[in-house]
């Protein structure tokens, strides 16, 4: 197996050290001050010329100070000549992958070019929001799929019940089919719309199947404020399912999302460490692991 060093972000040093010890990598010293107003003094402690240096560090909030400290990191790592491979299991900006509203800023395009900037040779995420944000880099990149290892979590620890599981929109086609292959289980998907310009979330009660006694799980790459799956929640509870989960891989669970999904009737909510918190169930660190102790 290649030998790596690896280097823990701020944002991700428990990731980093699971993922150090699974690639038997020897880790760097981080060193981070931050001071009042914000900005952040970072040293690396080691020799990494000519190595290959494997960086974890996640882009969640506060992203802006995540992601300048995760630029800061390579451009230093490259300065002294390491290989910079960069993982970061969530990446922030890539929901804004395109130009929805005329004049917007495409800022996943924005991030590629910055990351290039400060020599990534290889970049590696976790269920990128869309596969369309990773054309916006002109280096290689790679997402990595949670979905089988949040199934599998689901197929150990819930009793369900002629189970189901539910998309909340057309975008998480492919991620609720990976899912509901691991359980063996139907699925469907909900229609949402968001306004653009408000943010507003509709989801419609069009084309539900037979859900009476049934138990439903929500799946989502992002939980976000927790709004999509509440809407869907609302609408859903009018078919009487037996109850509703959700699962998704990069809990956010911003202004009070957890306690709002509680409230409208959802009976557990896991995700996975790609952004530690209270419901960061599933460790991604095997992904990686397997990911890169197959880079040659
Ligand atoms: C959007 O299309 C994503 O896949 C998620 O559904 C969304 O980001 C979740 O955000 P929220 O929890 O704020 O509704």
């Amino acid at each position: 197996m290649m030998e790596w060093l690896v280097a823990p972000g701020p944002a991700s040093v428990e990731l980093a050290n699971t993922v150090g010890k699974k690639l038997d990598a020897k880790l760097l010293d981080v060193e981070i001050r931050v001071f009042p107003d914000g900005e952040s003094v970072i040293n690396v402690v080691g020799e990494v010329t000519n190595k290959r240096v494997l960086l974890l560090q996640s882009l969640y909030p506060p992203v802006d100070t995540h992601l300048i400290q995760a630029l800061m990191l390579s451009h230093r790592l490259s300065q002294d000549g390491a290989e910079v491979y960069v993982a970061m299991p969530y990446l922030g900006y890539a929901r804004q992958d395109k130009e929805f509203v005329q004049g917007e800023i495409v800022s996943v395009g924005v991030i590629a070019r910055l990351l290039r900037a400060v020599g990534v040779k290889r970049l590696v995420t976790v269920d990128i929001h869309s596969i369309e944000g990773l054309g916006h880099f002109s280096f290689p990149t790679f997402s990595l799929s949670a979905f089988p290892l949040l199934a599998e979590y689901v197929k150990k620890n819930y009793r369900l019940e002629r189970a189901v599981a539910a998309s909340p929109d057309l975008g998480g086609s492919a991620r609720i089919e990976a899912f509901a292959r691991v359980l063996g289980i139907e699925h469907f998907v909900l229609k949402k719309s968001r306004d653009r310009k408000t943010g507003d979330v509709t989801v419609e009660g069009e084309s539900i199947p037979e859900l009476d006694g049934k138990d439903v799980i929500f799946v989502d790459d992002i939980i976000s404020t927790g709004t999509s799956i509440c809407r869907g929640a609302e609408v859903l509870k009018k078919s009487n399912p037996r109850s509703l989960y959700a699962v998704c891989t990069h809990p956010l669970l911003v202004d009070g999302a957890l306690d709002r999904l509680y409230e409208v009737g959802i009976k557990e909510v896991i995700g996975t460490n790609t952004i530690p918190g209270p419901i960061s169930k599933i460790d991604v660190a095997p992904l990686y692991s397997e990911y890169f102790s197959s880079v040659d």
